[in-house]
């Protein structure tokens, strides 16, 4: 790739660009999001042995034990973006935290991503975590693979499936694999565009699997597929031609349009034949909007956001460090970048690079790429950094809260630490805020997507700032914003079951106990327009308590 316009250093940038794709694995705990990435890693070469991603059985244990906490924090601080390089491309997985530590962090992480992998459990088809975090994938347009996984147990149709998520998530699919056989006798895949038989043989745990790929008729000929599976799949794959759509490559950038994928993580049938299809249709790092129109990665100048922040939970010493997702130009340690919100200029002199348990220093970054920040505080989640002409990136969302609760500070002579904890928490992203409409009731509202973030704030406030507290939970399991404020809450008079409060931007929002609730304000009011997602607001300070 040769451009004459392009001097010799963005002519290096456009190469390391095209060359990365970064993604994000969307699903519900159980449905193999840790096998997949060990698979995955497998074939980069970045691990030796399957197994290495995490501890699960440890894992597993954790509960209530702060040791604990402390210790499986430790493991998603570090596991946050995983690269590897393979056939010529280097790629970046963004972690998004399993269920025991759901929160906003799993969100704002899809906020960096560029493409989405939906990884669905054969049996189970769509559920509950992975709609949720599809509609986030939605909002931002960005590219949905689909892996359906355990396709070596005995699971539904794979039509049934496809029609599941075009029916009910309105996505277009595209498979561009189909299975032959399923459970037991779950033989290999079928190549849509090729017609190649791509054939498995059990392989040893952690092991590539053994493949083979044929022609149709050499399938046949070979006896390794028994000939009523391989009918079956060429009659379903038949009937996939007869819908007629085609590949388009402009709707699987949009979003409107997933490649499908068929295999079996554990047993690692599928996973090559889908990394490489996703190298191939993947969208490479592109253009993101920002104060000054598109910004392209191929740029001079370097920027980036800060999509997530993680603190220590060491008292001692509160380092943190933020999450900052490149989106132009190249990266270098050292470096002195713009910190668009403060107008500060910040020499990054010890950014680094994660990697399963290993922190390295990183001498270089490119577009697509995730550094570690050391954080002194100064960086808030949605901060832009940059280099040359100013410019800052839309903020990242906050997402609909699930959980809510009173927040009481027992002790009034702890006010203090009580309020600067609250608000550096606040701050930090760990929690979102409200406030009761009563003034007088200054006690403020947690609002979380995960019950952890609750616990984890109440033992950070314990811990770091020296204050107890307790939680009183509040009836409420869903929440939303009024489009139009305060004047448009107004202007619909009284409404019922619901509680109105407001979000560190003095916003109105509409606490619910349930979607039937929601449902009947929506009846009586259509004239009130809600939201699941707060406006992003930028240059403005939010309320602290
Ligand atoms: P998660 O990160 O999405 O929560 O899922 P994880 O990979 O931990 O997988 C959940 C369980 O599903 C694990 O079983 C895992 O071995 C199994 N699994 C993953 N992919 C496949 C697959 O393709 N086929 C089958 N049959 N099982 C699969 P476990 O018993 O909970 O743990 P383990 O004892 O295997 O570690």
């Amino acid at each position: 790739m040769t451009s004459p316009t392009l001097t010799p250093e963005l002519q290096a940038l456009a190469e390391a660009v095209a060359r990365r794709r970064n993604f994000a694995i969307i699903s519900h705990p159980d449905a193999g999001k840790t096998t997949l990435t060990e698979k995955l890693l497998l074939y980069g070469g970045a691990i030796q042995q399957a197994g290495a991603v995490k501890a699960k059985g440890e894992q597993r244990k954790v509960t209530s034990d702060w040791m604990e906490l402390e210790k499986q924090r430790g493991i998603s601080i570090t596991s946050t973006v995983l690269q590897f390089d393979y056939a010529g491309s280097t790629i970046n997985l963004l972690d998004t935290p399993g269920h025991q530590d759901f929160s906003e962090d799993t969100y704002r992480t899809l906020a960096a991503a560029d493409n989405a992998v939906m990884l669905e459990d054969a049996a189970k088809g769509l559920e509950p975590q992975t709609r949720k975090l599809f509609e986030v994938c939605r909002m931002r347009q960005i590219p949905i693979f689909t892996f359906i996984n355990k396709m070596d147990r005995p699971g539904r149709e794979p039509l049934e499936l496809i029609d599941e998520i075009e029916q009910e998530l309105g996505l277009a699919c595209w498979p561009v694999n189909w299975p032959i056989g399923s459970g037991e006798r779950f033989r290999g895949v079928i190549d849509r565009r090729s017609h190649d038989v791509i054939l498995f043989g059990r392989a040893e745990r952690g092991k590539a699997s053994e493949e083979q790929v044929l022609t149709v008729a050499g399938a046949r000929e070979s006896g390794a597929v028994e000939p009523e599976l391989l009918d079956q799949a060429l009659e379903e794959l038949e009937l996939l031609e007869g819908a007629g759509a085609d590949l388009d490559l402009e709707l699987v950038h949009g979003g409107q349009l997933s490649p499908v994928f068929f295999g079996s993580a554990m047993t690692n049938f599928g996973v090559r034949p889908f990394l490489d299809a996703f190298l191939e249709l993947a969208q490479k790092p592109t253009p993101r909007a920002s104060s000054t129109g598109l910004i392209d990665p191929v740029a001079p100048g370097f920027s980036g956001f800060v999509f997530k922040l993680q603190a220590n939970m060491d008292p001692r010493h509160r380092d943190r460090v933020a999450f900052v997702r490149v989106c132009s130009g190249q990266f270098e340690k050292d470096m002195t970048v713009q910190h668009a919100r403060t107008g500060r200029a910040i020499r990054l002199s010890r950014p680094q690079k994660l990697f399963g348990q290993d922190r390295e220093v990183v001498e270089d970054a490119y577009p697509g790429d995730v550094i570690g920040l050391n954080n002194p505080g100064m960086f808030a989640i949605g901060d832009t950094i940059y280099t040359g002409s100013r410019l800052e990136y839309e903020g990242i969302p906050c997402f609909s809260p699930e959980i809510f609760a009173w927040l009481r500070n027992p002790n009034p002579s702890a006010f203090k630490s009580f309020r600067k904890g609250v608000n550096e928490l606040r701050e930090e992203g760990a929690v979102q805020i409200l406030y009761d409409t009563d003034e007088s009731k200054r006690d403020p509202i947690l609002a979380a997507v995960g019950q952890l973030q609750l616990e984890v704030v109440q033992y950070r406030l314990e811990n770091e700032y020296g204050v107890q507290t307790r939680l009183e939970p509040m009836g409420f399991s869903v929440a939303r914003w009024v489009v139009g404020g305060w004047p448009a809450l107004e202007a619909v008079g009284r409404i019922f079951n619901c509680k109105t409060v407001r979000d560190a931007w003095n916003r109105p929002v509409l606490l619910f106990k349930n979607d039937w609730n929601l449902n009947q304000l929506a009846e009586d009011h259509p004239e009130l327009e809600l939201s699941t997602v707060a406006p992003v607001v930028s240059g403005v300070e939010p309320i602290s308590l």
